[in-house]
């Protein structure tokens, strides 16, 4: 291929988040807590996307997660693609699945949800996953994509 240059730098061992929309990047690296990590980090937003138009990437280096941890995000970005790199090769290719359940993250819709007024973390039973649709444990009220607020 002409000119095949990486916009951000290929990383030696670790995780790449491809295929992230430019509007969800900042959400996925507060879902998995990035900023509480030490290790390399490289992240590039609106870059040109054939499929998202502009995407975000995100790269870890020496960071594995765990598959649980890894399907939070698929809350704001279900078309991410996981890329697991060993010695400078991707050796496995991952999709992020919504989970059954969702515990914190969500801001329950309902002011007057006792996650809105206690130190009580939220819950949610995941009752629809094509339209994302969330159903509170606490006050059974409905959270849907359009309305999903990251605490
Ligand atoms: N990548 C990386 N470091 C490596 C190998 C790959 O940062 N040592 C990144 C690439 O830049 C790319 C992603 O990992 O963003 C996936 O790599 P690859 O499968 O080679 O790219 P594509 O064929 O474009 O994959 P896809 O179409 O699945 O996104
Ligand atoms: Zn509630």
């Amino acid at each position: 291929m002409k000119d095949k240059q990486l916009l951000v730098s290929a990383i030696k061992e670790g995780t790449v988040i491809d295929h992230v929309p430019a509007s969800a990047l900042f959400k996925v690296v507060s879902i998995l807590n990035l900023d509480k990590l030490d290790t390399m980090i490289s992240i590039g937003n609106s870059l040109e996307s054939k499929k998202l138009g502009k995407k975000g990437i995100i790269k870890l280096s020496k960071v594995f997660f765990k598959d649980s941890d890894i399907n939070k995000i698929a809350l704001v970005a279900p078309c991410a693609k996981l890329n697991i790199i060993r010695d400078y090769e991707v050796v496995e290719k991952k999709v992020v699945e919504i989970p059954d359940e969702i515990v914190g993250i969500v801001k329950c819709v309902n002011p007057k949800c006792i996650t809105n007024n206690e130190k009580v973390d939220t819950r949610f039973n995941v009752v629809s996953k094509s339209e994302v649709r969330l159903k509170c444990h606490y006050c059974e009220k409905i959270t849907n994509q359009d309305n999903i607020v990251i605490i």
